[in-house]
């Protein structure tokens, strides 16, 4: 009894949970082991077949999951490892190929020769998605949204703990992550259809050279009117962040002809930054702000206007547009 006890308590650490808890971990298989080198090197030993995995070795974790296995093996050849007691016959459904039981030799030896290694959502925080990404697996696990815990699942109740598990193996989801481990949502059967963005169809094709032909100007010295000035929508970045990943994050894009219209003493008024100091420069992340003396800095040269670069210590004023779906290169109104 002690023993088994003592092995729950290490069982209940061997991934780190919570920080309340110290990690103590364990061994797994190593990708980088000299003999599994040498047998990689050898394509007989070590060949992935079309072959999954299913991670279950007892009947009731395949319950309600067969419409996900099967899915699965019509694509894949599938294996299972389920316990058979003797003289019962196996209730897995027929594509899948069971071998019971296996050592950990021939376990792993399985692994070796698949490709994914299916999770059905229990158990949960195993070291088999481990041992297996070490063998060259990808480690398909499901999601489980709403999160699983001491308040809606029978595993947890009753456990002092107020952790919200988001996948049958969340540290597989969260520090190991693609190409390794894809954590999905087994119920969504959403088939990839054809997809061809609007503007690689020939009425975007002629949407977009329309715009240009009517609206963009090569003869004229002037600053760009295209797009207009209603289409600007003025970002201040943080340090260290180009213009095309400030715009992007708020789902806009950075349109460099709108540039001239923040380069002046009133577009930093604007965004509420006072200076201390102006000054313009030949410098490509201008028009800038620099906190540590509150340096405002405006661009001399309009040739350097650019939504590229980014350094730590100048925070951008960046010129982002709104598109519609499928334009990226147009704005919703100056079609
Ligand atoms: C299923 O997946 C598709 C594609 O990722 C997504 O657009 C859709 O919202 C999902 N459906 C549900 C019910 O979550």
């Amino acid at each position: 009894m002690l023993m088994i006890s003592v092995l729950l308590h290490i069982s209940a650490n061997l991934i780190a949970h919570t920080p309340d808890n110290s990690f103590l971990g364990f061994v797994s298989e190593e990708a980088a082991r000299a003999d599994v080198r040498e047998e990689e090197l050898e394509p007989e030993t070590y060949k992935k077949d079309r072959m999954a995995v299913v991670y279950g070795k007892q009947d009731y974790m395949w319950q309600g999951k067969s419409e996900y296995v099967e899915v699965i093996s019509e694509e894949l050849e599938t294996h299972a490892t389920v316990y058979q007691p003797p003289g019962h016959s196996s209730n897995l459904p027929g594509s899948i190929t069971n071998h019971g039981l296996l050592s950990q030799e021939h376990f792993l030896r399985l692994l070796r020769r698949a490709k994914v290694f299916v999770g059905l959502g229990f158990p949960y925080e195993g070291p088999a998605p481990i041992e297996a990404i070490a063998l060259g697996c990808v480690y398909l696990q499901p999601k489980f949204d709403p999160p699983h815990s001491s308040d809606n699942n029978d595993f947890y109740k009753g456990k002092p703990t107020t952790r919200q598990i988001s996948s049958q193996h969340p540290y597989a989801e969260e520090f190991i992550g693609r190409p390794h481990v894809w954590t999905v949502d087994m119920a969504n059967r959403t088939d990839v259809k054809p997809f061809t963005p609007r503007e690689f169809t020939c009425e975007g094709m002629l949407e977009r050279v329309r715009g240009y032909i009517t609206h963009q100007d090569f003869c004229s010295k002037s600053v760009p009117t295209w797009p207009p000035e209603s289409a600007l929508r003025m970002h201040l970045g943080p340090l260290g962040q180009s213009c095309v990943s400030v715009c992007r994050r708020s789902s806009l894009v950075c349109e460099p002809a709108l540039f001239h219209h923040l380069n002046s003493p009133s577009a930093f008024t604007r965004l509420g930054l006072g200076c201390a100091s102006m000054g313009q420069e030949d410098y490509h992340l201008f028009p800038a702000y620099n906190p540590w003396g509150r340096h405002c800095g405006l661009q001399q040269e309009p040739l350097l206007f650019s939504c590229a670069g980014a350094d730590p210590s100048h925070r951008r004023l960046c010129p982002c547009r709104a598109h519609p779906p499928g334009q990226v290169a147009l704005c919703p109104d100056c079609i």
